[in-house]
């Protein structure tokens, strides 16, 4: 971690704590990082939580977030949420291109881009994941599978310096207890962050990179202290309020 970047910890509920249980948590994840003034602290509950979920959070420093976002404003596209209604909910930041979007839900690197194109345009944070499948990493593609990835959005991103944020997740560590070692990781967002250089130096220095992959408070403070991972976006463990809080108390440490 850098200390011109101010760590992010986002949690994501993935398809957990829909209702009021989403609001206990919500008020365990206030209470417990309620000290830590040296890390943004974000969480993605299902969409049918996150008005409540903001409301529970009012006054408080920690942001609600999305998982996903449809593309279009309004219209015919049944079961779909846009941009707008996310922000009308009380959502700041959405989570874009997830691996697990990407592989049941067909998202494509060109829809991811749109998507991210539309929560700027409307002023939400995306967050854009991008990673490589355990067989990719294993024929030794992890660098160009990342760069491919992330090359369908830069630019977009850096219409907004600092607004949105990448998650390096590698596929095979998310929610399977492997985990990137420091130096794997290390390796991959420094490469996202020389990208990032190519486009400018501004957007370098203030994106934030943050790695995803069954990072708990245990290996939390390691990873952290890569000089390009820039924070976390934690699965399983953002669903327990002290584990989430542990990853977080190890941002505010080395901030
Ligand atoms: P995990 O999930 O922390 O449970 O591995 C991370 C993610 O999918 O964002």
């Amino acid at each position: 971690m850098n200390k011109a970047r101010r760590p992010l910890i986002a949690g994501n509920w993935k398809m957990n704590h829909g209702g009021a249980n989403a609001c206990n948590l919500a008020s365990a994840v206030k209470r417990t990082t309620a000290e830590f003034d040296k890390v943004d602290v974000v969480v993605c509950p299902p969409f049918t939580a996150i008005a409540w979920v903001a409301e529970e959070l009012r006054g408080s420093a920690v942001q609600v977030g999305a998982q996903n976002v449809h593309p279009k404003d309004s219209g015919a596209f049944t079961g779909e949420v846009s941009a707008s209604m996310l922000l009308d909910a009380g959502a700041r930041w959405v989570i874009l291109g997830h691996s697990e979007r990407r592989a049941m839900f067909g998202e494509t690197d060109t829809l991811v881009a749109e998507k991210t194109r539309v929560a700027l345009d409307v002023g939400l944070r995306p967050i854009v994941c991008v990673g490589e499948l355990l067989e990719e990493r294993e024929k030794g593609q992890t660098l160009d599978v990342v760069k491919r990835q992330l090359n369908a959005f830069a630019s977009i991103l850096a219409d907004k310096p600092g607004v949105g944020a990448i998650a390096y997740e590698p596929v095979w560590a998310i929610g399977t207890g492997k985990t990137a070692g420091p130096a794997e990781a290390q390796e991959v967002h420094a490469m996202i962050r020389a990208r990032l250089r190519e486009i400018s130096a501004e957007v370098a220095e203030k994106t934030r990179i943050l790695y995803g992959g069954s990072m708990k408070a245990s290996n939390a403070e390691g990873l952290l202290a890569c000089e390009d991972v820039d924070g976390g976006l934690i699965g399983g463990a953002s669903l327990k309020a002290e584990d989430f809080a542990g990853i977080a108390l190890a941002g505010q440490k080395l901030a």
